[in-house]
This record gives C-alpha cells, sequence and structure tokens, in this order.
C-alpha cells in the first residue's frame, strides 16, 4: 500500500505560488508607474496645483471702512488704508474661516484659530495670517482678485 497522494490535473500549489508573485509583481510595477506619473505632473505644473482663475467681486461698492463681503474663497475687506482682499483659506489645515460681525474677527470653524480684519493671526493653531490676494480694478469698475496670487499685508486699493 502506498502512502502517495494521486497526482491533481488542476494548478498545484508551486503554479498558484508563481502566479501570484507575478500578480504581485505586476501591482508593483503599475503602482511604481502611478507614483512616476504624478511626480511628473506635479513637475510640470510647477511644483504645485494649479491656482484658481479670477474672481470678479463686481463693484466695490459701498463698502465702508471696518466691513467685509464675502464671496466664495475670497474676502473683500476695507481698512482705513483702502481695499483689500483676503484668501478664505485658513493656513492650518485649509478649512474656511468666516467673517464674524459680532466679534469683528475671521473664525475659523475647525480648530478655532482667529484673524483679524486685516487677516493677522489672533489665536489659534494657524501659523501665520490670512495671505492678501492681489485685487485690481477691471472692466467697469469690477474689482478683480486672482486667489493664489499673494502679495504683501500691507498692499490697498484706494478706491
Ligand atoms: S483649519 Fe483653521 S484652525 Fe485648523
Amino acid at each position: 500500500m502506498s502512502s502517495q497522494t494521486p497526482p491533481t490535473s488542476g494548478p498545484t500549489r508551486r503554479g498558484l505560488i508563481k502566479g501570484l508573485g507575478l500578480a504581485a509583481w505586476a501591482c508593483l510595477v503599475g503602482a511604481a508607474g502611478l507614483g512616476l506619473g504624478a511626480v511628473l505632473r506635479l513637475i510640470s505644473s510647477g511644483g504645485g496645483p494649479a491656482a484658481p482663475g479670477p474672481v470678479d467681486l463686481g463693484p466695490p461698492g459701498s463698502l465702508a471702512v471696518g466691513q467685509v463681503r464675502e464671496q466664495g474663497p475670497v474676502a473683500l475687506a476695507r481698512d482705513g488704508q483702502g481695499l483689500f482682499a483676503l484668501s478664505l483659506v485658513c493656513p492650518h489645515l485649509g478649512c474656511r474661516p468666516a467673517w464674524n460681525k459680532e466679534s469683528g474677527r475671521f473664525l475659523c470653524p475647525c480648530h478655532g484659530s482667529s484673524f483679524a480684519l486685516d487677516g493677522a493671526r489672533l489665536s489659534g493653531p494657524a501659523p501665520r495670517g490670512l495671505a492678501h490676494l492681489a485685487l485690481q480694478k477691471g472692466p467697469q469698475g469690477k474689482l478683480i482678485v486672482r486667489p493664489g496670487q499673494d502679495v504683501p499685508p500691507d498692499t490697498r486699493l484706494k478706491a
């Protein structure tokens, strides 16, 4: 009487292991290709995500000193020196701060950072203030702001 197992006609254990090894290798090569593609896209885009297009804020209207008008990712505000635009992307982790008229501050809902009218950081984990954005007058006196195009915080538009 023999204790050998009879030969099978299906896949062998060795063949199954070899097949799994090839599949794992194909996954690794594919993942490396995707990673290389992402790196190449990042390099070709200048090292960062594409900046959003210009935002039309309309005419300045009757925005008084100390007032804020929010539009999407941008706030238009006026202080004693003139008009300026702030990015409403929190420099902590990217949430959207909103103007709080009662406190006279921009408040970030995520982790409690607060910012003054001029965007300066007042409290919370944000490492710096809100970015000032390039603001210019366009056709028919409309104000155009360019998110992603930062300017020094003392930049003002007289309007
Ligand atoms: S994202 Fe604004 S405080 Fe964290």
